[in-house]
């Protein structure tokens, strides 16, 4: 038993420092979902599959994200790791479950655990650090998220760019500093400028993921109902890129079932049993 679970560890371990590479050359790319179906589709293609806590806003119609709890993301995140077997798999710690050590290494164990996803992504501010330290010390595989952190708003629309002026700057890359220097596996910056992620980037030697953080970061990350124009609640920000518009598509199938059944020539005969 003791001799499977080495073998595990070691699997893991390969798995994620070749997945989780520091490298500007092959950058790493990730995407959120939350549905086993979509699951399937992106294992193998993508490097990281994140089960982000965006569920609640993309999903579930929620203004923000303050109200999805541990409950969603450990059903959602079974269900999604589940059907992975290459891709990386990474899952976010909700609002105001992390507030102390305690606390905070109970629901990550608890959704480790439940999910059996490699790893935790927590949203972080200076006061954080001691908790992703206690954390990393119980041997858990975390990311810390930074720049933008949406857990922190309740509006959406007060959400601004970061890393503007010096003084941001500075904050962030002392974030990114004590981030490493506490063993994150790698940081998420999210909304910052080109500027500060190249310096971020360059100063830290674990990856840097970015969504609206430029190319100067060592992986990409978007949430697949965005890359598909299938979001509808927020208007789509400047770092979006929809690489097919599903929605349009959608919109045409949608329409023609309702003309056949309309017209009754759905369903015909194939379609019946006879
Ligand atoms: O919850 C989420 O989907 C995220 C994004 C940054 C990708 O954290």
């Amino acid at each position: 038993m003791a001799v499977l679970q080495d073998q595990f560890n070691y699997y893991m371990k390969t798995k994620l420092t070749k997945i989780l590479a520091k490298n500007l050359k092959r950058p790493i790319s990730c995407l959120a979902t939350y549905s086993p179906a979509i699951a399937k589709i992106l294992d193998g293609n993508v490097d990281i599959i994140l089960i982000g806590d965006s569920l609640g806003t993309t999903l579930y119609g929620m203004s923000n994200t303050q109200r999805v709890t541990i409950e969603m993301m450990k059903m959602h995140g079974k269900a999604v790791v589940k059907n992975i077997k290459k891709s990386l798999t990474i899952i976010d710690l909700p609002f105001k479950t992390y507030e102390n050590k305690k606390r905070a290494e109970l629901n990550v164990k608890n959704l480790l655990n439940y999910t059996q996803a490699d790893l935790v992504k927590i949203e972080i501010n200076k006061n954080k650090i001691p908790i992703i330290k206690h954390l990393v010390k119980k041997k858990f595989n975390i990311i810390t998220h930074i720049g933008v952190t949406p857990q922190s708003y309740k509006d959406f629309k007060k959400i601004k760019v970061v890393g503007k002026n010096s003084e941001e700057q500075k904050k962030l890359i002392e974030l990114a500093l004590m981030s490493e220097e506490v063993g994150a596996k790698a940081i998420l910056l999210e909304c910052v400028t080109e500027n500060t992620a190249k310096l971020i980037s360059s100063l830290v030697s674990i990856p840097t993921i970015g969504i609206g953080a430029s190319k100067y970061c060592d992986g990409q990350v978007l949430v697949f109902d965005d890359l598909i124009n299938l979001n509808i609640n927020f208007k789509k920000l400047k770092f979006v890129k929809s690489y097919l518009n599903f929605k349009g598509l959608a919109k045409k199938a949608v329409k023609e079932f309702n003309k056949e059944v309309k017209n009754r020539k759905f369903p015909n005969r194939k379609y019946s049993y006879l």
